[in-house]
Protein backbone atom coordinates (compact mmCIF):
# COMPACT_ATOMS: atom_id res chain seq x y z
CA UNK A 1 0.00 0.00 0.00
CA UNK A 2 1.08 3.37 -1.21
CA UNK A 3 2.66 6.01 1.72
CA UNK A 4 3.40 9.21 1.23
CA UNK A 5 6.54 10.72 3.42
CA UNK A 6 7.02 14.30 4.01
CA UNK A 7 9.99 16.19 5.22
CA UNK A 8 8.39 19.75 6.78
CA UNK A 9 9.86 23.08 6.97
CA UNK A 10 9.85 24.54 3.40
CA UNK A 11 8.21 27.34 2.20
CA UNK A 12 5.60 26.98 -1.11
CA UNK A 13 6.87 28.94 -3.83
CA UNK A 14 5.53 28.37 -7.62
CA UNK A 15 2.71 27.45 -9.67
CA UNK A 16 0.15 24.87 -8.96
CA UNK A 17 -2.20 24.66 -11.61
CA UNK A 18 -5.71 23.55 -10.33
CA UNK A 19 -7.61 20.30 -11.80
CA UNK A 20 -11.43 20.03 -12.79
CA UNK A 21 -13.59 19.92 -9.92
CA UNK A 22 -13.89 16.06 -9.06
CA UNK A 23 -17.60 16.54 -7.38
CA UNK A 24 -18.56 18.23 -10.97
CA UNK A 25 -16.90 15.37 -12.79
CA UNK A 26 -18.92 12.70 -11.36
CA UNK A 27 -22.43 13.79 -11.56
CA UNK A 28 -21.59 15.34 -14.99
CA UNK A 29 -20.02 11.99 -16.76
CA UNK A 30 -23.60 10.58 -15.21
CA UNK A 31 -25.50 12.50 -17.12
CA UNK A 32 -24.59 10.50 -20.09
CA UNK A 33 -27.09 7.83 -19.20
CA UNK A 34 -29.51 10.40 -20.35
CA UNK A 35 -28.97 10.33 -24.11
CA UNK A 36 -28.03 8.17 -26.68
CA UNK A 37 -25.99 11.03 -28.15
CA UNK A 38 -22.19 11.52 -27.26
CA UNK A 39 -21.68 13.74 -24.12
CA UNK A 40 -18.04 15.45 -24.22
CA UNK A 41 -16.61 16.55 -21.21
CA UNK A 42 -12.98 18.46 -21.18
CA UNK A 43 -10.92 19.16 -18.39
CA UNK A 44 -12.15 15.91 -16.43
CA UNK A 45 -9.20 15.02 -13.53
CA UNK A 46 -7.01 11.73 -13.39
CA UNK A 47 -8.35 10.50 -9.96
CA UNK A 48 -9.49 7.25 -8.39
CA UNK A 49 -13.25 8.32 -8.28
CA UNK A 50 -13.40 9.35 -11.73
CA UNK A 51 -11.72 5.55 -12.72
CA UNK A 52 -14.31 3.76 -10.61
CA UNK A 53 -17.24 5.92 -11.99
CA UNK A 54 -16.06 4.63 -15.51
CA UNK A 55 -16.47 1.58 -14.62
CA UNK A 56 -19.58 1.33 -13.56
CA UNK A 57 -21.15 3.71 -16.45
CA UNK A 58 -19.52 1.04 -18.57
CA UNK A 59 -21.09 -1.74 -17.00
CA UNK A 60 -24.68 0.11 -17.60
CA UNK A 61 -23.17 0.24 -21.25
CA UNK A 62 -21.42 3.66 -21.84
CA UNK A 63 -18.99 3.86 -24.35
CA UNK A 64 -15.94 5.51 -22.60
CA UNK A 65 -13.24 6.99 -25.41
CA UNK A 66 -9.94 8.93 -23.46
CA UNK A 67 -9.08 11.97 -25.85
CA UNK A 68 -10.58 10.57 -28.58
CA UNK A 69 -8.68 7.45 -28.25
CA UNK A 70 -9.56 4.09 -26.51
CA UNK A 71 -6.31 3.80 -24.19
CA UNK A 72 -5.64 5.78 -20.93
CA UNK A 73 -3.52 8.70 -21.20
CA UNK A 74 -1.56 8.82 -18.09
CA UNK A 75 0.33 12.12 -18.32
CA UNK A 76 -2.08 14.71 -19.34
CA UNK A 77 -3.00 16.77 -16.52
CA UNK A 78 -6.42 17.44 -17.86
CA UNK A 79 -8.22 14.69 -20.22
CA UNK A 80 -11.47 15.24 -22.66
CA UNK A 81 -13.52 11.82 -22.21
CA UNK A 82 -16.46 10.97 -24.68
CA UNK A 83 -19.25 8.83 -23.19
CA UNK A 84 -21.66 7.75 -25.07
CA UNK A 85 -25.17 5.62 -23.81
CA UNK A 86 -26.29 4.16 -27.05
CA UNK A 87 -28.79 1.80 -25.63
CA UNK A 88 -28.70 1.21 -21.46
CA UNK A 89 -27.51 -2.44 -21.05
CA UNK A 90 -27.62 -2.86 -17.60
CA UNK A 91 -30.21 -1.11 -14.71
CA UNK A 92 -28.28 -2.63 -11.59
CA UNK A 93 -25.80 -0.58 -10.04
CA UNK A 94 -23.95 -4.15 -8.03
CA UNK A 95 -23.37 -3.75 -4.61
CA UNK A 96 -19.42 -4.35 -5.87
CA UNK A 97 -19.15 -1.05 -7.52
CA UNK A 98 -21.47 1.73 -5.69
CA UNK A 99 -20.27 0.74 -2.22
CA UNK A 100 -16.45 1.94 -3.19
CA UNK A 101 -17.72 5.23 -4.18
CA UNK A 102 -21.30 7.17 -2.77
CA UNK A 103 -21.84 9.14 -5.80
CA UNK A 104 -21.89 6.10 -7.71
CA UNK A 105 -25.58 5.97 -6.26
CA UNK A 106 -26.26 9.05 -8.26
CA UNK A 107 -26.99 7.16 -11.16
CA UNK A 108 -29.85 6.11 -10.12
CA UNK A 109 -32.02 9.39 -11.34
CA UNK A 110 -30.77 8.66 -15.11
CA UNK A 111 -31.65 5.31 -15.18
CA UNK A 112 -35.24 5.46 -13.61
CA UNK A 113 -35.83 8.83 -15.50
CA UNK A 114 -34.33 7.16 -19.15
CA UNK A 115 -35.77 3.02 -18.75
CA UNK A 116 -38.43 3.93 -16.34
CA UNK A 117 -36.49 1.88 -13.67
CA UNK A 118 -33.36 1.30 -11.91
CA UNK A 119 -31.97 -1.28 -8.98
CA UNK A 120 -29.15 0.57 -7.16
CA UNK A 121 -27.28 -1.00 -4.30
CA UNK A 122 -27.26 1.31 -1.32
CA UNK A 123 -23.61 3.38 -1.08
CA UNK A 124 -20.80 2.97 1.02
CA UNK A 125 -17.96 5.70 0.19
CA UNK A 126 -15.98 7.64 2.89
CA UNK A 127 -16.73 6.84 6.45
CA UNK A 128 -17.26 10.61 7.72
CA UNK A 129 -20.96 10.20 8.45
CA UNK A 130 -24.39 7.72 8.46
CA UNK A 131 -25.11 9.49 4.98
CA UNK A 132 -28.57 8.18 4.66
CA UNK A 133 -30.40 8.26 1.48
CA UNK A 134 -34.14 9.01 2.60
CA UNK A 135 -33.55 12.21 0.88
CA UNK A 136 -33.52 10.70 -2.80
CA UNK A 137 -36.30 8.46 -2.16
CA UNK A 138 -38.18 11.03 -1.15
CA UNK A 139 -37.39 12.83 -4.13
CA UNK A 140 -37.86 10.41 -6.84
CA UNK A 141 -41.36 9.12 -4.83
CA UNK A 142 -42.23 13.12 -5.76
CA UNK A 143 -41.91 12.72 -9.44
CA UNK A 144 -44.17 9.03 -8.89
CA UNK A 145 -41.52 6.38 -8.55
CA UNK A 146 -42.59 3.82 -6.80
CA UNK A 147 -39.88 2.99 -4.01
CA UNK A 148 -38.81 -0.62 -3.03
CA UNK A 149 -35.86 -1.46 -0.73
CA UNK A 150 -34.96 -5.28 -1.27
CA UNK A 151 -31.50 -7.62 0.14
CA UNK A 152 -29.51 -3.64 0.15
CA UNK A 153 -31.09 -2.93 -2.96
CA UNK A 154 -33.10 0.39 -4.31
CA UNK A 155 -35.82 -1.09 -6.21
CA UNK A 156 -37.11 1.88 -8.44
CA UNK A 157 -40.08 2.20 -10.66
CA UNK A 158 -41.39 5.42 -12.45
CA UNK A 159 -45.15 5.32 -13.63
CA UNK A 160 -45.82 3.81 -17.06
CA UNK A 161 -45.94 6.76 -19.09
CA UNK A 162 -42.69 8.07 -17.34
CA UNK A 163 -41.51 10.16 -14.31
CA UNK A 164 -44.21 13.31 -13.85
CA UNK A 165 -43.42 16.85 -12.76
CA UNK A 166 -43.81 18.05 -9.47
CA UNK A 167 -43.15 20.41 -6.75
CA UNK A 168 -40.58 19.04 -3.97
CA UNK A 169 -38.92 20.98 -0.94
CA UNK A 170 -35.76 18.86 0.58
CA UNK A 171 -35.71 19.34 4.15
CA UNK A 172 -32.66 19.33 4.30
CA UNK A 173 -29.64 20.55 1.91
CA UNK A 174 -28.75 17.98 -0.51
CA UNK A 175 -25.89 18.13 -3.09
CA UNK A 176 -26.44 14.44 -4.09
CA UNK A 177 -30.02 14.36 -4.17
CA UNK A 178 -30.38 17.62 -5.32
CA UNK A 179 -28.31 16.63 -8.86
CA UNK A 180 -30.20 13.36 -8.41
CA UNK A 181 -33.78 15.15 -8.42
CA UNK A 182 -32.91 17.78 -11.39
CA UNK A 183 -31.53 15.21 -14.00
CA UNK A 184 -34.30 13.08 -13.03
CA UNK A 185 -36.97 15.90 -13.93
CA UNK A 186 -35.32 16.75 -17.22
CA UNK A 187 -37.12 13.78 -18.97
CA UNK A 188 -40.10 14.37 -16.69
CA UNK A 189 -43.66 14.99 -17.52
CA UNK A 190 -44.38 18.08 -17.16
CA UNK A 191 -42.68 21.01 -14.74
CA UNK A 192 -40.33 20.42 -11.35
CA UNK A 193 -39.97 22.75 -9.16
CA UNK A 194 -37.62 21.63 -6.27
CA UNK A 195 -37.45 23.94 -3.55
CA UNK A 196 -34.34 24.30 -0.82
CA UNK A 197 -31.93 22.98 -3.83
CA UNK A 198 -28.01 22.90 -2.95
CA UNK A 199 -26.67 25.99 -4.48
CA UNK A 200 -23.12 24.11 -4.58
CA UNK A 201 -21.35 25.64 -7.98
CA UNK A 202 -21.51 22.05 -9.13
CA UNK A 203 -25.07 21.90 -9.36
CA UNK A 204 -25.02 24.83 -11.49
CA UNK A 205 -22.06 23.58 -13.90
CA UNK A 206 -24.62 20.30 -14.10
CA UNK A 207 -27.44 22.22 -14.86
CA UNK A 208 -25.80 24.18 -17.38
CA UNK A 209 -24.34 21.21 -19.03
CA UNK A 210 -28.08 19.54 -18.82
CA UNK A 211 -29.10 22.63 -20.57
CA UNK A 212 -26.10 22.41 -23.48
CA UNK A 213 -27.85 19.02 -23.84
CA UNK A 214 -31.58 20.26 -24.04
CA UNK A 215 -33.19 20.78 -20.71
CA UNK A 216 -34.95 23.59 -19.76
CA UNK A 217 -33.86 24.00 -16.30
CA UNK A 218 -33.22 27.64 -14.62
CA UNK A 219 -32.41 28.98 -10.84
CA UNK A 220 -29.67 26.45 -10.07
CA UNK A 221 -27.20 28.22 -7.92
CA UNK A 222 -30.42 29.58 -6.35
CA UNK A 223 -32.57 28.14 -3.61
CA UNK A 224 -35.18 26.98 -5.74
CA UNK A 225 -34.49 25.13 -9.54
CA UNK A 226 -37.24 25.07 -12.07
CA UNK A 227 -37.07 21.80 -14.30
CA UNK A 228 -39.46 22.13 -17.46
CA UNK A 229 -39.45 17.87 -18.75
CA UNK A 230 -38.35 17.75 -22.43
CA UNK A 231 -38.77 14.40 -24.38
CA UNK A 232 -35.61 13.52 -24.91
CA UNK A 233 -31.72 15.10 -24.71
CA UNK A 234 -28.75 14.92 -27.02
CA UNK A 235 -25.17 15.22 -26.76
CA UNK A 236 -22.94 18.37 -25.81
CA UNK A 237 -19.76 19.55 -25.09
CA UNK A 238 -19.05 20.49 -21.66
CA UNK A 239 -15.67 21.69 -19.55
CA UNK A 240 -16.05 20.81 -15.63
CA UNK A 241 -15.46 23.64 -13.38
CA UNK A 242 -12.36 23.93 -11.30
CA UNK A 243 -11.81 22.23 -8.64
CA UNK A 244 -12.44 24.45 -5.43
CA UNK A 245 -11.88 22.22 -2.82
CA UNK A 246 -8.30 21.43 -4.48
CA UNK A 247 -7.94 25.53 -4.82
CA UNK A 248 -9.02 25.58 -0.98
CA UNK A 249 -6.77 23.02 0.21
CA UNK A 250 -3.57 24.68 -1.58
CA UNK A 251 -4.36 28.05 -0.24
CA UNK A 252 -4.11 26.59 2.86
CA UNK A 253 -1.25 24.71 2.88
CA UNK A 254 0.39 28.05 1.64
CA UNK A 255 -0.98 29.82 4.67
CA UNK A 256 0.47 27.62 7.22
CA UNK A 257 4.13 27.08 5.65
CA UNK A 258 4.12 30.52 4.57
CA UNK A 259 5.14 31.20 0.58
CA UNK A 260 4.33 31.87 -2.43
CA UNK A 261 2.05 30.42 -4.89
CA UNK A 262 -0.24 30.99 -7.99
CA UNK A 263 -3.19 28.45 -8.74
CA UNK A 264 -4.07 28.80 -12.11
CA UNK A 265 -7.02 27.70 -13.79
CA UNK A 266 -9.13 28.45 -10.87
CA UNK A 267 -11.42 31.05 -9.65
CA UNK A 268 -11.47 32.88 -6.83
CA UNK A 269 -15.43 33.29 -6.76
CA UNK A 270 -15.95 29.73 -6.36
CA UNK A 271 -15.00 29.96 -2.69
CA UNK A 272 -15.26 33.54 -1.30
CA UNK A 273 -15.99 32.62 1.97
CA UNK A 274 -12.96 29.93 2.75
CA UNK A 275 -10.63 32.74 1.01
CA UNK A 276 -12.15 35.56 3.06
CA UNK A 277 -11.57 33.45 6.35
CA UNK A 278 -8.19 32.72 5.37
CA UNK A 279 -7.32 36.46 4.59
CA UNK A 280 -8.15 36.72 8.38
CA UNK A 281 -5.56 34.21 9.55
CA UNK A 282 -3.19 36.28 7.96
CA UNK A 283 -2.53 35.50 4.54
CA UNK A 284 -2.89 37.68 1.51
CA UNK A 285 -5.12 36.66 -1.81
CA UNK A 286 -5.40 38.02 -4.60
CA UNK A 287 -7.35 37.32 -7.61
CA UNK A 288 -5.10 36.92 -11.21
CA UNK A 289 -6.32 36.62 -14.52
CA UNK A 290 -6.34 33.29 -14.68
CA UNK A 291 -6.83 32.03 -11.16
CA UNK A 292 -5.45 33.57 -7.39
CA UNK A 293 -2.17 33.91 -5.44
CA UNK A 294 -1.82 33.37 -1.95
CA UNK A 295 1.26 35.10 -0.20
CA UNK A 296 2.23 34.56 3.64
CA UNK A 297 4.71 36.68 4.96
CA UNK A 298 4.07 37.30 8.59
CA UNK A 299 4.98 34.56 10.59
CA UNK A 300 1.75 34.60 12.83
CA UNK A 301 -1.04 32.57 11.86
CA UNK A 302 -4.06 34.79 13.56
CA UNK A 303 -6.63 32.31 15.33
CA UNK A 304 -10.07 32.29 13.38
CA UNK A 305 -13.17 30.71 14.09
CA UNK A 306 -15.29 28.66 11.46
CA UNK A 307 -18.95 26.92 10.99
CA UNK A 308 -19.68 24.34 8.01
CA UNK A 309 -22.53 25.19 5.97
CA UNK A 310 -23.87 24.61 2.68
CA UNK A 311 -22.91 26.68 0.01
CA UNK A 312 -22.01 29.80 0.28
CA UNK A 313 -21.27 29.25 3.40
CA UNK A 314 -17.46 27.58 4.93
CA UNK A 315 -17.69 24.09 2.85
CA UNK A 316 -17.46 21.19 4.99
CA UNK A 317 -14.96 19.62 2.73
CA UNK A 318 -12.45 22.23 3.72
CA UNK A 319 -12.92 21.79 7.30
CA UNK A 320 -10.05 19.25 8.36
CA UNK A 321 -7.55 21.24 6.29
CA UNK A 322 -8.32 23.97 7.78
CA UNK A 323 -8.22 22.90 11.23
CA UNK A 324 -4.69 21.65 10.37
CA UNK A 325 -3.93 25.61 9.60
CA UNK A 326 -5.39 26.55 13.06
CA UNK A 327 -3.24 24.15 15.01
CA UNK A 328 -0.32 26.19 14.15
CA UNK A 329 -2.44 30.13 15.03
CA UNK A 330 -1.44 32.25 17.55
CA UNK A 331 -4.12 31.27 20.06
CA UNK A 332 -7.48 29.37 20.01
CA UNK A 333 -10.16 28.48 17.31
CA UNK A 334 -13.32 26.98 17.49
CA UNK A 335 -14.34 24.86 14.64
CA UNK A 336 -17.78 23.54 14.25
CA UNK A 337 -18.79 21.02 11.76
CA UNK A 338 -22.93 21.31 10.71
CA UNK A 339 -22.76 18.72 7.68
CA UNK A 340 -21.53 15.48 8.93
CA UNK A 341 -21.61 14.25 12.28
CA UNK A 342 -18.71 12.35 12.14
CA UNK A 343 -15.78 14.24 10.67
CA UNK A 344 -13.62 14.40 12.62
CA UNK A 345 -11.48 11.25 12.13
CA UNK A 346 -7.89 13.91 11.22
CA UNK A 347 -8.24 14.93 15.12
CA UNK A 348 -6.57 11.90 16.66
CA UNK A 349 -3.88 11.99 13.62
CA UNK A 350 -3.38 15.76 13.93
CA UNK A 351 -2.98 15.33 17.57
CA UNK A 352 -0.12 12.73 17.12
CA UNK A 353 2.04 15.84 15.41
CA UNK A 354 1.76 17.38 18.72
CA UNK A 355 -1.57 19.30 17.97
CA UNK A 356 -3.87 20.18 20.87
CA UNK A 357 -7.51 20.32 19.96
CA UNK A 358 -10.50 18.81 22.28
CA UNK A 359 -13.78 17.90 20.98
CA UNK A 360 -16.78 18.74 22.50
CA UNK A 361 -19.84 17.57 20.03
CA UNK A 362 -19.83 19.03 17.23
CA UNK A 363 -17.14 21.56 18.05
CA UNK A 364 -13.62 21.52 18.12
CA UNK A 365 -11.71 23.67 20.21
CA UNK A 366 -8.11 23.75 18.89
CA UNK A 367 -5.02 25.79 20.50
CA UNK A 368 -2.41 26.76 18.70
CA UNK A 369 0.96 25.63 18.98
CA UNK A 370 4.08 26.83 18.39
CA UNK A 371 5.26 23.76 16.41
CA UNK A 372 4.54 20.31 15.41
CA UNK A 373 6.54 17.41 15.10
CA UNK A 374 6.41 15.09 12.26
CA UNK A 375 5.22 11.11 13.16
CA UNK A 376 3.58 8.45 11.24
CA UNK A 377 -0.48 8.99 10.47
CA UNK A 378 -3.08 7.02 9.45
CA UNK A 379 -5.41 8.89 6.66
CA UNK A 380 -8.96 7.81 7.39
CA UNK A 381 -11.17 10.04 4.85
CA UNK A 382 -10.57 11.89 1.77
CA UNK A 383 -10.38 15.20 3.11
CA UNK A 384 -8.68 14.23 7.01
CA UNK A 385 -5.96 12.75 4.78
CA UNK A 386 -4.54 15.77 2.83
CA UNK A 387 -5.22 17.47 6.01
CA UNK A 388 -2.80 15.28 6.98
CA UNK A 389 -0.16 16.70 4.59
CA UNK A 390 -0.62 20.06 5.18
CA UNK A 391 0.28 19.67 8.49
CA UNK A 392 3.28 17.24 8.01
CA UNK A 393 4.26 20.28 5.50
CA UNK A 394 4.68 22.12 8.48
CA UNK A 395 5.85 19.79 10.85
CA UNK A 396 9.37 19.75 11.78
CA UNK A 397 11.33 16.48 10.67
CA UNK A 398 9.57 13.72 8.76
CA UNK A 399 5.87 12.69 8.87
CA UNK A 400 4.38 9.53 6.96
CA UNK A 401 1.10 9.34 5.59
CA UNK A 402 -0.80 5.97 5.25
CA UNK A 403 -3.56 4.90 3.37
CA UNK A 404 -2.54 6.84 0.40
CA UNK A 405 -5.83 5.74 -1.46
CA UNK A 406 -8.09 8.31 -0.05
CA UNK A 407 -5.93 10.70 -1.51
CA UNK A 408 -6.04 9.02 -4.93
CA UNK A 409 -9.26 9.56 -5.00
CA UNK A 410 -9.40 13.41 -4.59
CA UNK A 411 -6.37 14.90 -5.60
CA UNK A 412 -4.77 14.57 -8.72
CA UNK A 413 -1.25 14.56 -8.49
CA UNK A 414 -0.37 16.28 -5.63
CA UNK A 415 3.06 15.22 -4.43
CA UNK A 416 4.08 16.62 -8.02
CA UNK A 417 2.24 19.72 -7.71
CA UNK A 418 3.91 20.00 -4.10
CA UNK A 419 7.19 19.16 -5.42
CA UNK A 420 7.21 21.60 -7.96
CA UNK A 421 6.61 24.39 -5.50
CA UNK A 422 9.58 23.59 -3.02
CA UNK A 423 8.04 20.89 -0.94
CA UNK A 424 9.76 17.79 0.11
CA UNK A 425 7.04 14.88 -0.85
CA UNK A 426 7.47 11.24 -1.87
CA UNK A 427 5.51 8.46 -2.80
CA UNK A 428 6.56 5.53 -1.73
CA UNK A 429 5.03 1.95 -3.23
CA UNK A 430 5.60 -1.31 -1.19
C1 LIG B 1 -21.38 16.07 -1.57
C2 LIG B 1 -19.91 16.04 -1.91
C3 LIG B 1 -19.07 15.96 -0.66
C4 LIG B 1 -19.45 17.08 0.30
C5 LIG B 1 -20.95 17.12 0.54
C6 LIG B 1 -21.39 18.33 1.35
C7 LIG B 1 -19.78 14.96 -4.06
C8 LIG B 1 -19.36 13.77 -4.86
N1 LIG B 1 -19.62 14.88 -2.75
O1 LIG B 1 -21.67 14.85 -0.92
O2 LIG B 1 -17.69 16.06 -1.02
O3 LIG B 1 -18.80 16.89 1.54
O4 LIG B 1 -21.65 17.17 -0.73
O5 LIG B 1 -20.98 19.50 0.75
O6 LIG B 1 -20.23 15.95 -4.61
N2 LIG B 1 -28.28 13.48 3.86
C9 LIG B 1 -29.39 12.86 4.40
N3 LIG B 1 -30.18 12.11 3.57
C10 LIG B 1 -29.92 11.98 2.25
C11 LIG B 1 -28.80 12.65 1.69
C12 LIG B 1 -27.99 13.39 2.52
O7 LIG B 1 -29.65 12.96 5.60
O8 LIG B 1 -30.68 11.28 1.55
C13 LIG B 1 -27.42 14.28 4.76
C14 LIG B 1 -25.99 13.77 4.81
O9 LIG B 1 -25.86 12.70 5.71
C15 LIG B 1 -25.27 15.01 5.27
C16 LIG B 1 -26.05 16.14 4.58
O10 LIG B 1 -27.30 15.58 4.23
O11 LIG B 1 -25.39 15.16 6.65
C17 LIG B 1 -25.40 16.70 3.33
O12 LIG B 1 -25.06 15.64 2.47
P1 LIG B 1 -25.02 15.79 0.89
O13 LIG B 1 -25.07 17.24 0.53
O14 LIG B 1 -26.06 14.91 0.31
O15 LIG B 1 -23.60 15.21 0.55
P2 LIG B 1 -23.17 14.39 -0.72
O16 LIG B 1 -23.97 14.82 -1.89
O17 LIG B 1 -23.11 12.94 -0.38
Amino acid sequence: MDRIRITGGNALRGIIPISGAKNAALPLMIASLLTSDTLTLENVPHLADVEGLMRILGNHGVDIAVNGRRERQENDYSRTIHFTCRTIADTTAPYELVSKMRASFWVIGPLLAREGRARVSLPGGCAIGTRPVDLFLEALTALGADIEIDGGYVNATAPKGGLLGARYRFPKVSVGATHVMMMAATLANGTTVIENAAREPEVLDLANCLNAMGAKISGAGTKTITVEGVASLSGARHRVLPDRIETGTYAMAVAMTGGDVTLEGTDAALLETALDTLRQTGAEITATETGLRIVRTGDRILPVDVVTEPFPGFPTDLQAQFMALMTRSSGVSHITETIFENRFMHVQELARLGARISLSGQMARVEGVSRLKGAPVMATDLRASVSLVIAGLAAEGETVVNRVYHLDRGFERLEEKLTRCGALVERVSE
